[in-house]
């Protein structure tokens, strides 16, 4: 029988913990963690995440603030925005959702974030930290994060020697994953548009993580028997059967092919989606705690 992870599931169990703890840190220290979400433009998909990310950081108890500025906004508003959150003794963490228009450099207005207020984990500070094996004291990138939450649930802590292959090699998602895994004791392989003979590769992976971004491009016949799937693409198909217009999300995975062979997969959506708010909260409030002492 394969398990289908139910990370809406697990990602409710995780923001109930942060929620406990964000009310001992207020009673405790009174300190209240704060997190300052900002968009540059009307990108409807980023316009929805960002919506959900302020939303359940008010669930959570957090003070929670939305910087909404027009897409003509110069870099040089930005990161003045930006120099005022690092100041702003109220906010631990502070995130700049990405893409950003054009007029704007994405990696100087990352790399402006206080390393210790980016609970993205994209300054090169914390990216050093993770590459170097002291994850504990960075902050990782939420989306692999919540990944390697849901392959603990389904696979336990120990992961050593297991063989583990990551489709897609983004900053974003594919190398903090493939560093991860690699702090977890498991043989990575990085794959890419370059790769030779994927569907073999994949064929050895006890655990499967496909963020490559192109809809159902895993097959099932590349996945081993009894592997971890986990399938991070949030891709929008037509679905004419739907109606005129209309789409369906389907992930980086052949979901009905892949599940009969699979020991254990992330649906899309309700898999790895839900992950990805979920540590953003608890990389908030860390960030709240460590900022406590
Ligand atoms: N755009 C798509 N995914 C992400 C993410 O994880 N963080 C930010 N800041 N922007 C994104």
């Amino acid at each position: 029988m394969t398990t289908v992870i139910d990370g809406k599931l697990v990602a409710e169990d995780v923001v109930a913990t942060v929620q406990k703890a964000a009310e001992l840190l207020r009673a405790e220290a009174g300190v209240t963690p704060g997190l300052a979400v900002v968009i540059v433009g009307e990108d409807p998909a980023s316009q929805v995440y960002v919506a959900s990310k302020s939303r359940k950081a008010k669930d959570c108890g957090f003070h929670s603030v939305q910087h909404t500025l027009p897409a003509e906004t110069s870099q040089a508003d930005l990161l003045a925005l930006i120099a005022g959150l690092n100041a702003d003794p109220e906010i631990h963490g502070i995130l700049v959702q990405l893409p950003l228009p054009e007029q704007i450099d994405s990696g100087a207005v990352i790399q402006a974030i206080a390393p210790e207020k980016d609970v993205d984990g994209f300054t090169y500070v914390n990216v050093g930290k993770l590459g170097a094996g002291a994850a504990e004291t960075a902050f990782v990138p939420c989306t692999p994060a919540g990944s390697m939450v849901l392959i603990e649930r389904v696979r336990g802590r120990d992961l050593s020697g297991l063989n583990a292959v990551v489709v897609g090699r983004s900053n974003i998602v594919g190398k903090p994953m493939a560093n991860l895994l690699l702090a977890a004791n498991c043989t990575v392989t990085v794959a890419h548009s370059r790769t030779h003979d994927l569907p073999a590769l994949c064929r050895t992976a006890d655990i499967l993580v496909a963020a490559v971004g192109r809809p159902e491009m895993i097959r099932g016949d590349w996945v081993k028997e009894g592997a971890t799937v986990i399938d991070v693409g949030i891709n929008r198909i037509p679905a004419p059967e739907k109606g005129e217009g209309k789409q369906r999300l389907v992930g980086d995975v052949a979901y009905a092919e892949a599940e009969r062979r699979a020991g254990a997969i992330t649906p899309v959506p309700g898999g790895v989606g839900p992950m990805t708010i979920a540590m953003l909260m608890a990389n908030t409030l860390v960030s709240a705690c460590r900022a406590a002492g």
